[in-house]
């Protein structure tokens, strides 16, 4: 017997909205997996960096696409891990700390403003979702609800001020004043935006904004338009 195609979580947002820790922990509360895309796109401009590819080279970037494999745990601690053929054969990275790193958040709309990329990605991540063998899986990034996942049950827009999203960012980069870490969020927001709109909720999709919501509140939102959906079916 073929397994029932799991149901689908679209959760796009800008940086600071909320949406990388609400996901995980809806997910978790649903017992459905969780795809992080922002982390493929990270990976892949990781491996771009190690290669020595021209990031601002499309043709490069798919021709290192033949070469790299991507592999994500979608349950638990989500490791994320590269493989990079060298020729002969496929050795493997976990990147999960690495792709977070300064050096790869300042490079990885090199890599996803190739539109080209973005498809081969886009392809990636539904087989992904659809080999999960999971009841569900919430799958997060910017373009989900519009071009990945478009026909997805439940597709989520979750925002924030702009300034509680430094607020939360503040948190997790110290050192950094309250106006750097909001000059920070709106120079990379705006480089993003060129590629994909991801502040205005497309027709049919639900905006959480979570401004004025904690955390706990913040999951319970998605949780329960996730339940609503599921009793409606
Ligand atoms: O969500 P994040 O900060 O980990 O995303 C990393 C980068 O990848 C971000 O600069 C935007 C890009 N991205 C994208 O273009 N499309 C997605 N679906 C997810 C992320």
């Amino acid at each position: 017997t073929v397994a029932a195609a799991p149901i689908l979580v679209a959760i796009d947002g800008p940086a600071g909205s909320g949406k990388s820790s609400v996901s995980r922990a809806s997910a978790a509360r649903l017992g459905f997996g969780i795809l992080d895309t922002g982390a493929a796109y990270r990976a892949l401009a990781w491996a771009a960096r190690e290669t020595g590819s021209d990031l601002d080279d499309e043709a490069a970037v798919l021709a290192l696409l033949d070469s790299w494999r991507y592999s994500s745990t979608l349950i638990g601690d989500q490791r994320i891990g590269v493989l990079l053929h060298d020729g002969q054969s496929y050795r493997t990275y976990d990147v999960t700390a690495a792709i977070r790193d300064h050096a790869v958040s300042g490079q990885v709309s090199r890599v996803s403003k190739h539109p080209g990329v973005r498809e081969r990605l886009n392809r990636m991540f539904r087989e992904i979702v659809a080999d999960s063998g999971l009841p569900g899986v919430v799958i997060e990034g910017r373009d989900i609800t519009t071009v990945v996942a478009p026909d997805a049950p439940v597709r989520i827009l979750m925002t924030a001020s702009p300034e509680v999203r430094a607020q939360r960012r503040a948190g997790e980069l110290e050192g950094l004043s309250h106006e750097q870490v909001l000059a920070d969020i709106a120079a990379r927001d705006a480089k993003d935006a060129l590629v994909v709109d991801f502040m205005t909720p497309a027709p049919g999709v639900t905006l959480v904004d979570t401004s004025e919501l904690d955390f706990e509140q913040s999951v319970q939102a998605v949780v329960d338009i996730v339940r609503a959906v599921q009793g409606a079916a």
